[in-house]
């Protein structure tokens, strides 16, 4: 649980939390999208990048002298999930989230998340069964649906009071004999909505009723911009629920998404042994040497990096919000209480999303996520993502107000 009351512990100083996240390092000529990919991805080299969701802050000093530590041993052969590093998950889900599992039920997927989500449609679903997705939504979610030859259905979610909500009715029209899995984003990409627990439970009861899994990503759990608790799908009864599969991972939690790694959490001993039958079978109960090293530094030693995230990024938030409503009031912040993420309506403006986006890129210079990336719901729209220093953010945000300006939109 995130608590802002938690925010400023005693061993890291206000002055030294403002240096880290203030001042990131420069990452132009490590060959990450968001820094090196400018021209392929908006044809223009110095745009101000705030699509991707990876953080541009240094990782917990932690992470780094685990990985330093681990290089001193000069052979990287075949690795075992250690008992450290399950106990190290399992910690952090006590301590974080006050939820009490045991290592049997647990499974990793080395690969990553979607990589993970991939696998198990492939195993709980075949080819014309349809899967239920909620709109607008990450794009790999809705990719793999309609990549294994699944059919999608869309439930595609409410915006109501400047707030996203689930619409159960129409939910309740999407179920079919054909429906096998409903693939949950919790907290949701790219509204940044963190479910509720009664919500949750709406859903979990409706799928138990149609006999449908729920494969829940839950990437974002540990992002809570507000006091509260993220609900973890599998921790709902199973007298309300029917089969589950909740994904976390420390690649967003600690920022170390090329490090890849993700744990499954599963109560139904038939679906583990599904899955960890696919693991064996494919090579993948192998661990990552450096994946495996730095997220368990992370959730053993990252818990006040983490904290003094949370509160920069809600600071960014707030400030961008602030900024917004002072100068283009025409651009509604949609309300999010989780991710590093921020959700842009600029549908008042009345202008095409190609209008849009040539007016980001060409005129400010500044490169959003495209909204229609994230399904029809999505046109009018744009991510942005917080986690980057804060001058960074105001200067693209001031740049888009100027441009705006000049066309007479704001
Ligand atoms: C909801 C969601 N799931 C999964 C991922 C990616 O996870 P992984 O890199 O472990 O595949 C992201 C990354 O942005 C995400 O937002």
């Amino acid at each position: 649980m995130y608590s802002k009351g938690h925010q400023i512990e005693q061993n890291i100083s206000a002055e030294k939390l403002v240096r880290w996240f203030d001042n990131p390092p420069d990452r132009k000529g490590t060959h990450t999208f968001k820094w090196d990919y400018n021209l392929a991805k908006f044809g223009r080299e110095d745009v101000i990048p705030l699509w991707i969701a990876d953080m541009d802050f240094a990782v917990a000093e932690e992470i780094t002298e685990a990985l330093k530590a681990r290089t001193e041993h000069p052979v990287y052969g075949y690795s075992y999930r250690t008992k450290s590093y399950t106990e190290a998950i399992l910690g952090w889900l006590d301590k974080r989230h006050n939820w009490q599992l045991n290592a049997s039920q647990l499974l990793f997927y080395p690969p990553g998340t979607v990589a993970a989500i991939h696998t198990l449609v492939n195993l709980f679903s075949e080819v014309t069964d349809e899967i239920i997705v909620q709109t607008p939504s990450y794009p790999p979610l809705t990719n793999i649906v309609r990549e294994t030859g699944r059919q999608l259905i869309e439930n595609p979610l409410i915006l109501k009071d400047n707030e996203y909500v689930m619409d159960f009715k129409h939910l309740e029209g999407c179920f079919t004999s054909k429906t096998k899995l409903l693939i949950l984003c919790s907290p949701h990409n790219p509204t940044g909505r963190v479910w509720r627990e009664s919500e949750l439970e709406k859903l979990a009861s409706l799928c138990k009723q149609h006999n449908v899994m729920v494969i829940s990503d839950e990437v974002h759990a540990d992002l809570l911009l507000e006091d509260g608790q993220h609900c973890h799908f599998n921790r709902i009864n199973t007298d309300k629920r029917g089969a589950a599969v909740t994904l976390i991972s420390a690649c967003k939690t600690f920022n170390i998404a090329a490090l890849p790694q993700s744990t499954l959490i599963c109560d139904d001993k038939n679906i583990r042994q599904i899955v960890k039958h696919a693991i064996d079978t494919s090579h993948l109960n192998l661990d990552g040497v450096f994946s495996a090293t730095a997220a368990q530094a992370g959730y053993i030693h990252g818990e006040i990096w983490l904290n003094h995230l949370l509160f920069y990024i809600s600071r960014n938030r707030d400030r961008l919000k602030n900024f917004i409503d002072k100068f283009m009031p025409q651009v509604v912040l949609v309300e999010a209480q989780g991710t590093y993420l921020a959700w842009l309506d600029f549908r008042q403006l009345k202008l095409s999303q190609v209008e849009l986006s040539n007016i980001f890129v060409f005129q400010a210079g500044v490169g959003l996520y495209d909204g229609c990336l994230f399904g029809e719901e999505g046109n009018g729209f744009f991510r942005v993502n917080l986690a980057c220093s804060q001058k960074l953010l105001l200067e693209a945000f001031h740049n888009i107000h100027q441009a705006l300006k000049s066309k007479g939109a704001v």
